[in-house]
């Protein structure tokens, strides 16, 4: 912790500065008071409540590691920009750790990154979390997070990566992400999600990675999809979802994933699935489909 001196003791002027040198002294003394206290000081005291939070640290990385004695930046899974010299990534995945998410991680403004997948990270996401203008990538995957999706996530507007994976989260996909403009992946398979895919995620252009699968997704795949032409994985699958699939999959040519296995699609296999020159693997098995899948072109898994 950074040791403030008391302020009664510099009000005192000394008696060797005349008072508009003190006015200065004092001007100065009070900026860099302020920017060091709205920098690394505040990270420090924001990754120390997380610590708090958490409850069980079996390998101890962070009981001994994360100390006031050392800089934050020398923290493991901390990464400080070299530039403002503030904490801009938190990599915390596979430490087997046990908490809950405190609200001060919101006052980690120059956070770009927070990778705390696969721990037993339980509870709701802190609000305060929609501070981090900065934010790229969140990586929330396999842990016990339960509550909805916080329609907030829409306020990321950088955000370029999403995984809400292997968690306990219910509720619809709220269709305030369809703001993510420069999302490429987004992963909220392995939860308890239902209600239909929103309209509003097919504003999302720059996907490449889109995985809904093992949820409880119903309504019919939208035409829509047709809109995200970078997509190269499609997971759908283990959904209730229904009707036909729809003819623009034949438009997705970047295509090299597509599972639809385990749903209540019916109809015809669209004879343009045959023509996806990318595809590497593709999973249709427990739907109500008709039809064969007929190769137009070089496609690996024709032959
Ligand atoms: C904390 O861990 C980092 C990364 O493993 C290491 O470089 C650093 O020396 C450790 N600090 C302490 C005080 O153990
Ligand atoms: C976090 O660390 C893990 C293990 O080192 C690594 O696989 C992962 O890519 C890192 N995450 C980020 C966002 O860099
Ligand atoms: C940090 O976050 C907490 C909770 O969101 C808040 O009460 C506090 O004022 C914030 N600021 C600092 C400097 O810690
Ligand atoms: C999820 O995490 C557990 C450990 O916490 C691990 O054993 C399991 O393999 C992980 N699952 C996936 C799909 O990554
Ligand atoms: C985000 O999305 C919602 C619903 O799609 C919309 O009402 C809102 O205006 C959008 N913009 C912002 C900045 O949240
Ligand atoms: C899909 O693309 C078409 C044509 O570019 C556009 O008119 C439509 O609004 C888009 N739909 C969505 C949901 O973004
Ligand atoms: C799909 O491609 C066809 C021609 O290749 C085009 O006419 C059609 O508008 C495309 N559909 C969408 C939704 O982009
Ligand atoms: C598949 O591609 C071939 C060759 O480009 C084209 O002749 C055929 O019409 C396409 N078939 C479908 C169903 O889009």
């Amino acid at each position: 912790m950074m040791r403030l001196t008391p302020i009664s003791n510099l009000m005192a002027r000394p008696s060797f500065l005349p008072p508009f040198m003190f006015g200065l002294l004092f001007a100065t003394f009070g900026v860099i008071l302020s920017a060091k206290y709205s920098s690394i000081t505040v990270d420090q005291s924001a990754l120390l409540a997380l610590k708090s939070h958490i409850t069980h640290d079996p390998h101890n990385f962070l009981a001994t590691n994360w100390s006031t004695s050392t800089s934050v930046c020398s923290w493991i899974g901390v990464t400080c920009g070299s530039r403002h010299h503030r904490v801009t990534a938190l990599n915390l995945s596979s430490m087997d750790l046990t908490g809950t998410i405190s609200s001060q991680l919101g006052n980690l403004s120059f956070l770009a990154s927070l990778d705390i997948h696969q721990n037993s990270f339980h509870g709701t996401l802190p609000i305060e979390l929609t501070n981090l203008r900065r934010m790229k990538y969140l990586d929330f995957g396999n842990n016990s997070f339960n509550g909805e999706i916080p329609s907030w996530f829409g306020c990321f507007s950088k955000l370029q990566r999403l995984s809400l994976y292997l968690n306990n989260f219910v509720g619809v996909i709220p269709s305030t992400l369809g703001n993510l403009s420069k999302l490429e992946r987004l992963g909220l398979g392995g939860n308890q999600i239902s209600g239909r895919i929103p309209n509003s995620l097919f504003k999302c252009k720059e996907l490449k990675f889109l995985s809904l699968g093992y949820n409880s997704l119903d309504g019919s795949i939208p035409t829509e999809i047709g809109n995200l032409t970078l997509l190269e994985t499609l997971a759908l699958s283990n959904n209730h979802f229904k009707g036909e699939i729809p003819l623009v999959i034949g438009n997705l040519t970047s295509l090299r994933f597509l599972y639809l296995s385990n749903n209540k699609l019916t109809g015809e296999i669209p004879l343009v699935i045959g023509n996806l020159t990318s595809l590497r693997e593709l999973y249709l098995f427990n739907n109500k489909l008709t039809g064969i899948i007929s190769c137009f072109f070089y496609s690996p898994f024709c032959y």
